[in-house]
């Protein structure tokens, strides 16, 4: 842990440059020399006495080494770096919060990079394959602007966390009541954390960093105060006090009692918070000790990830300018990095002798390092670059091979195949619990719909027999549900039970360490959207609203807060977005209709439609799913989305009414001690309603409140198909229906192949 002079020399360079960089919070990452800050405005705020939100997030702060938060370095280059090297999450650099208030944010269809953008000028950049592991850094000193912040970066589920930056000391910072200074106003940090919570999604954590204060006794009393808000999941120490330079060491022996103190907190409430270490990690091989040290399980590394990214390596660090300095240049090219920041990272990049062979080989003692002129003609080369091409140049990189080759396929192979090795082996590395991670879905687009007929003989999927036939009296369905429907109808007298079906979706890596998981429960058919049952309509069928006909997307519900929504949206493939910026999640329903011995598996993408307000509701895809028009409609209105999610609501059994205005569903019970010990006639199992009036028949205020509490908390889930495997037990058939390419589910066509049951 002893850092050597040469070293230290740098990072105290390192610390006076981030005097200038971390002023650049506010700034797009080109102008890093303007004054940024802004005068924060006191919060108007007025006080929510209604419950904490609790989070579902799934990420797993134990056991991990983390990249830390660093303007200007910690863009998307050097995070991409990092996860490939060994991180297991990667902290932003602070962004203020009125810098990222009114930014437009803008997605490259090439290269997928997202871009927030002011005045044309990048304010944040991310990528979604990083999106599992991506916590965003607010600065702020105001709570409802530090809401917007949260509203604005996860409005589109770009990132898995957001932090808020209590640890900045510089006077940029602080004078105007961030940063550093959030540390001596714990009730204005407990409120902006509250804020970020409340803000966010139940699945994306809210997280802080702090630094130490003067004496044990009041840091202590900060993070108590701070855990007992309920509001975050993580807590960063850096273990340094507001008036401690970088050189001076980091104060690692005051962080145990911290940490006894956090756990226990944390217990007494039901929750889990892990706290992080930073301070003086500078690699992964001095991650055991600082654990031992202190008693946490995680530690996060800031600048020696800034001086090398492959710092997170347990086999230690790769070479600057033979591996490190030329991969950030191509993940530069190939995603559009701006020139000025990719400079800048790679001036501050470690190259000296030491980093320009990779560690391993150094302590064998037998290769040569670089010589130190050759690493100087690099650093200049670097410093006189005015393009991307230059900078190439310096180290004989192509960039129009470079900026050709596929993203998905080439670019980021790399960092994948870094990512799925880590979920396919458990690691005997420095703490023997990192089990590994899984990819994400970039390759989804490319099982598309096409090609998949191979020769078996597609022919039309529509409902067949003189024409078409019709599940309302206005609209031609596929075969498929056209069978479907016919067999609940017919079967639904005898077997209550096949209204219900099986549906699945896929939980997205909560670590690099980790792997995708599947999750299956059973939810409850509501109907085809625009159908209601109607005994004088001719099959029994008539449309909600006869100016639209039926369509073959199905309808089940949830609640928002449950960890499904978090799967569908966390699961969005290329395939799943749509062209006015919705996107939906990946499912499966699994159907079996015992008396007529046939199996449904209907796979496709699961939307939320949720009420007024909700961030989820920008997803959705509103004139896509829109049923077909009825023939002969001259109606132009657009179809009522919210009607019909009010029509399914509405329609709920009392006691379901009244499971939405429950706490939020698998989180801590509220009476967890009496459980055991109360009596049958105490009331402690279920502090809540057990039953609601439906809509229009409350008595009482009270459940007039509990109501409106129980519709926000409700969503419409539409289950757009797009492939649908029909197995017939009794005739042993097997039947893939699939929606032709290009067309969308609630209007398409689709094609019908028999294949080996
Ligand atoms: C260049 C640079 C930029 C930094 N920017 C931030 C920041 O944006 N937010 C933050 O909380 N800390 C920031 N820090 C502090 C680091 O996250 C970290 O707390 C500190 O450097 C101690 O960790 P280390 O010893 O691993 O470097 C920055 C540090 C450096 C060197």
């Amino acid at each position: 842990m002893v850092v050597p002079p040469a070293k230290r020399a740098k990072y105290e360079n390192i610390a006076g440059l981030s005097n200038q960089t971390v002023a650049t919070a506010t700034l797009p990452l080109e102008d890093a020399d303007m004054d940024p800050v802004q005068e924060q405005e006191p919060s108007t705020v007025a006080a929510d006495d209604s419950p904490l939100p609790v989070s579902t997030s799934p990420l797993d702060y134990e056991n991990g080494i983390f990249l830390g938060p660093m303007v200007r370095i910690g863009t998307l280059p050097t995070r991409l770096l990092s996860l490939e090297y060994g991180a297991d999450l990667v902290w932003g650099p602070e962004i203020v919060d009125r810098a990222i208030m009114g930014t437009q944010r803008r997605v490259d269809p090439r290269t997928g990079v997202i871009e927030y953008l002011k005045d044309d000028k990048q304010v944040f950049s991310c990528h979604p394959i990083e999106r599992p592991y991506l916590v965003f850094q607010v600065g702020s000193a105001n709570p409802e602007q530090a809401a917007q912040a949260v509203k604005i970066i996860t409005e589109h589920d770009d990132v898995a966390a957001v932090d808020l930056n209590c640890g900045c000391p510089k006077p940029f910072s602080t004078h105007a009541g961030m940063g550093a200074n959030l540390l001596s106003t714990p009730d204005l940090l407990c409120n902006i954390l509250t804020a970020m919570r409340r803000a966010a999604p139940p699945h994306v954590a809210v997280t802080c960093k702090i630094r130490l204060l003067p004496t044990q006794e009041a840091t202590i009393a900060l993070v108590d105060q701070i855990v007992r808000t309920g509001a975050i999941e993580c807590l960063t120490v850096h273990c340094r006090t507001k008036d401690m330079r970088p050189r001076e060491p980091a104060l690692l022996d005051r962080l145990r009692d911290i940490v006894d103190h956090v756990n226990a907190t944390a217990k007494s409430l039901h929750r889990k918070i892990p706290v992080v270490c930073n301070g003086d990690c500078w690699d992964a091989s001095v991650a055991p000790r600082i654990k031992e040290l202190t008693g946490v399980t995680s530690t996060m590394i800031a600048r020696g990830a800034e001086a090398n990214p492959s710092c997170f390596r347990t086999e230690g660090n790769l070479s600057v300018p033979d591996t490190i300095a030329p991969k950030l240049i191509q993940y530069s090219l190939a995603l559009n990095n701006p020139i000025g920041n990719t400079k800048y990272c790679l001036g501050q990049l470690a190259f000296k002798p030491s980093e320009s062979i990779p560690k391993e080989v150094q302590l064998q003692g037998k290769t040569k390092m670089m010589p130190k002129k050759q690493l100087s003609a690099l650093r200049s080369g670097i410093s006189q670059a005015k393009t991307q091409e230059d900078l190439a140049k310096v180290f004989n990189i192509d960039p129009e091979h470079v900026r050709s080759q596929d993203v998905d396929a080439i670019i980021l192979r790399d960092l994948k195949e870094a990512l799925s090795k880590r979920a396919r082996t458990t690691s005997g590395g420095f703490d023997g619990q990192r089990v590994g991670a899984v990819v994400g879905n970039a390759n989804e687009g490319a099982r598309d719909g096409t090609g998949s007929s191979g020769g078996q003989g597609a022919e039309d999927g529509h409902a067949s027999g003189g024409g078409q036939s019709r599940a309302t009296d206005n609209s031609p369905q596929p075969e498929w549900k056209q069978l479907l429907a016919e067999k609940i109808g017919k079967h639904i007298k005898d077997e209550k039970s096949l209204l219900y079906y099986a549906l699945s979706t896929v939980e997205a890596q909560t670590s690099v360490h980790d792997a995708a998981k599947p999750h299956v429960r059973y939810v409850v058919h509501r109907g085809f959207v625009n159908e209601k049952r109607d005994g004088d309509a001719s099959g029994g069928i008539a449309p909600q609203n006869p100016n639209f006909g039926s369509s073959p997307c199905l309808m089940t519900t949830t609640d928002v807060r449950t960890p499904k929504v978090q799967q569908l949206i966390s699961q969005s493939g290329i395939r799943a977005q749509g062209t006015d910026g919705s996107h939906g999640g990946e499912g499966e329903i699994a159907w079996w209709i015992e008396s007529a011995q046939l199996q449904f598996r209907i796979s496709g993408t699961l939307h939320v439609l949720p009420t007024e307000g909700h961030p989820l509701r920008s997803s959705f895809p509103y004139d896509r799913l829109t049923p077909p028009r009825a023939p002969g409609s001259t109606s132009t209105e657009p179809f009522d989305w919210d009607g019909e999610r009010s029509r399914i609501f509405n329609k709920l059994n009392p006691g379901l009414l009244a499971s939405f205005c429950r706490p939020t569903p698998g989180s801590a019970h509220p009476n967890l001690d009496a459980l055991d010990t109360a009596r049958p006639k105490d009331d402690t199992s279920s502090p809540w309603p057990l039953e609601l009036p439906q809509p229009g028949k409350e008595e009482t205020e009270q459940q007039r409140q509990q109501l409106r509490e129980s519709e926000k908390n409700f969503a419409l889930l539409v289950i757009e198909p797009r492939s649908v495997d029909v197995v017939n037990l009794a005739d042993d058939t097997r039947t893939i229906y699939e929606l032709k390419p290009g067309q969308n589910a609630a209007t398409g066509e689709w094609t019908k192949r028999r294949v080996v049951p």
